[in-house]
């Protein structure tokens, strides 16, 4: 039976103090959730260790936001995926369409980052997602299929255990204009016929898949009730402890 997480993309917010203060309080009220709910925070890199040591007994997971192409060496700027691990993280989130759209994030790089997150034992979060003009021309499933077939297809269906899927529609994102139920519950599904098309049933039906894009309390219950929705992938909420908890009450 696959997953139901919710996991919390800081992006670039709080500081360090803040930060581990927002970890502590998550802490704090993670048994306030049922216990099929993993959580997973992703705060920014300078983050990583001091929200670690306030993870460290918990059962919350901790996420980096992006991890280098490269495995070591003269790559100014960059926080290879073997540091991530050393500092505590179980995942990284790949791929996210801030990602894309600012810093060049290609399929290509993709597919080196998502081995090198393998290689050093963390999982992904791998994100895709439409623009508001591809939707608009009706060409979000062959987008999101690429998005899906360029970096996923050339994984085993082992390395596909550790892959989680957040669709996170770009005119959704930090917009307050969420996916309607409907319309995330078609992609989701779409998404996981891709996969069983590709890997067969096994690993479609036991891939987690995630909704981002202006995800709150007041609309998670009827996203996650849709069959094919196992979570979300969480912005802007999940600087709040309440509004972050109680979405993972929303299941
Ligand atoms: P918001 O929840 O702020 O829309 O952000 C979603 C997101 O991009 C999570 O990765």
């Amino acid at each position: 039976m696959r997953k139901k997480i919710v996991a919390g993309n800081w992006k670039m917010n709080t500081s360090i103090a803040e930060g581990v203060e927002l970890a502590k309080g998550i802490v704090a009220k993670v048994n306030e959730i049922s216990k099929g709910v993993s959580l997973i925070v992703a705060p920014p890199f300078t983050h990583l260790t001091s929200v670690a040591e306030v993870l460290k007994d918990s059962p919350v997971a901790l996420s980096a936001q992006n991890c280098a192409d490269q495995p070591k060496g003269a790559f100014t700027g960059e926080v290879a995926a073997s540091m991530l691990k050393d500092a505590g993280c179980t995942y990284t989130i790949l791929g996210h369409s801030e990602r894309r759209q600012y810093y060049g994030e290609n399929s290509e790089k993709l597919v080196r980052k998502m081995a090198l997150a393998f290689e050093n034992g963390l999982k992904v979060i791998f994100c895709v997602g439409e623009k508001l003009e591809e939707r608009n021309e009706g060409r979000h499933f062959d987008v999101v299929a690429s998005q899906i077939s360029e970096v996923l297809f050339g994984l085993t269906p082992k390395q596909m255990a550790h892959v989680i899927i957040a669709y996170e529609p770009v005119w959704a994102i930090g917009t307050g204009v969420t996916a309607t139920s409907e319309q995330a519950q078609e992609i989701h599904a779409f998404i996981r016929k891709t996969l069983a098309a590709h890997f067969g049933d096994d690993v479609a039906d036991n891939t987690t898949i995630l909704y981002g894009g202006s995800c709150k309390p007041s609309n998670a219950k009827e996203l996650f009730a849709c069959p094919d929705i196992d979570g979300g992938l969480i912005g802007g909420a999940s600087l709040k402890v309440d509004d972050f908890i109680g979405i993972a009450q929303s299941f």
